[in-house]
């Protein structure tokens, strides 16, 4: 077995981890006396950790020359899209019991919802598109052009965090540094007019630029 299909399978584990610790703790009343915030508090954070480690892969691969690195980007931004899907899934489930007036209601009374559903719903044609299929179907440019929406993904789910917090802003902003400085990144390469192959080898037409 190679090293990538190694370290392919040691990063699918690793993102099952938070899953199967919310499974254990549920199966063993480790839950709380609020279960339905614990579950939704920790598949948000890791719908956000999963978005800022997607958006490390070209920034660490560049600078430590581990160009095999992108090849485990997919697998990681997937699983940032089955979490957001988990902590969507318990706000409409367990939360709102899929009751439509109830979920309105809180949208127009907190704004924070509004906010964490937009950056959900940009990671659904990058999630649809992941497919080395599809990035030879939209050419190279265009593909690294709408997966550039995971950006905003970042900024939004960021936003969502800081509104929702009531008191410590601490946790939220230690992600808005971690954001910034991935954005900062991408702007000190595209000034210096860096700009190279990100899209998966195996999928690469002939016409690509950096993410
Ligand atoms: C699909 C639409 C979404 C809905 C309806 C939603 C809803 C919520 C709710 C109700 C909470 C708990 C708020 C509270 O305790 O007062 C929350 C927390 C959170 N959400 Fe979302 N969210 C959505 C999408 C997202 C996305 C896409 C991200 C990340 C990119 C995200 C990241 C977070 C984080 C980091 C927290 C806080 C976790 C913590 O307290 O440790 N959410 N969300």
């Amino acid at each position: 077995m190679n090293r990538l299909r190694l370290t392919k399978i040691f990063i699918f584990l690793g993102c099952l981890v938070p899953l199967g610790r919310l499974g254990w703790k549920a199966l063993h009343d480790g839950l709380g006396a609020n279960p339905i915030e614990v579950i939704t508090h920790s598949t948000g954070d890791w719908t956000l950790i999963l978005v800022l480690v997607t958006l490390s892969i070209t920034p660490l691969r560049r600078i430590t020359r581990q160009y095999w690195l992108i090849g485990v980007r997919r697998m990681i931004g997937l699983f940032a899209f089955f979490y957001g899907v988990l902590h969507f899934t318990t706000y409409i489930w367990l939360d709102k019991f899929f009751g439509l007036h109830e979920m309105i209601k809180d949208i127009a009374k907190r704004p924070f919802i509004t906010v964490g559903f937009s950056a959900f719903v940009l990671l659904i044609p990058l999630a649809l598109t992941s497919t080395a299929g599809w990035v030879r179907r939209l050419g190279g440019k265009n593909w690294q052009r709408l997966h550039r929406l995971i950006y905003l993904t970042g900024i939004l789910g960021v936003i969502h965090y800081i509104w929702l917090v009531k008191a410590d802003l601490r946790k939220p902003l230690e992600y808005a540094f971690a954001l910034s400085l991935l954005l900062l990144y991408r702007v000190v390469m595209w000034v210096a007019g860096v700009h190279k192959n990100s899209v998966p080898a195996q999928a690469r037409p002939a016409e690509v630029t950096e993410t």
